[in-house]
């Protein structure tokens, strides 16, 4: 009974020592370097040309992402309602791209599997910067 208990108390430590040390991979590199260039082009001028904020609010560290956000609602909210200036202006592939870009300045690595816009819509992925 007691080595039952203490294997899953370990089991559990070990998945949150696991998701603390490497959150989910979402995207791929390509897009991340894709995304770089339409955050510079579609989203600097508003917050800042290192996501540190500006006329828009900081899209990276503590101040960005706070309890309850997902991909999904922070994605659907960028697809929907920006650039602020022109919303839905971009392409599914420049959205998917600039989210992997913003994925990966919070601190999440790139994977093998690109994001695809009808799965970043959708997605409970937990978005928690892990840039403090
Ligand atoms: C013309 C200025 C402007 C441009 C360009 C712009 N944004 Fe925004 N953005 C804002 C403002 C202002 C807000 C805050 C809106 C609100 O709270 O209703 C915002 C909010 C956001 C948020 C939500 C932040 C949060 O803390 O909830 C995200 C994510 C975001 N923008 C991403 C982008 C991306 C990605 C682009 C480029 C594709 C972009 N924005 C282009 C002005 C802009």
């Amino acid at each position: 009974m007691l080595k039952i208990l203490n294997f899953s108390l370990a089991a559990s430590l070990f998945a949150a020592a696991a998701q603390a040390a490497s959150p989910p991979s979402l995207y791929t590199a390509t897009q991340a370097t894709a995304g770089a260039a339409v955050f510079a082009q579609s989203c600097a001028m508003c917050h800042g040309a290192s996501l540190a904020g500006g006329a828009g609010p900081a899209l990276v560290g503590p101040g960005f992402a706070t309890s309850g956000t997902t991909v999904g609602s922070v994605f659907t909210m960028v697809a929907q309602q920006m650039p602020l200036s022109s919303p839905g202006s971009l392409s599914h592939a420049q959205y998917e791209d600039v989210m992997a870009y913003i994925l990966q300045k919070n601190g999440y690595s790139a994977g093998g599997t690109p994001l695809s816009y009808a799965q970043a819509l959708t997605s409970t992925t937990p978005l928690v910067s892990q840039t403090k």
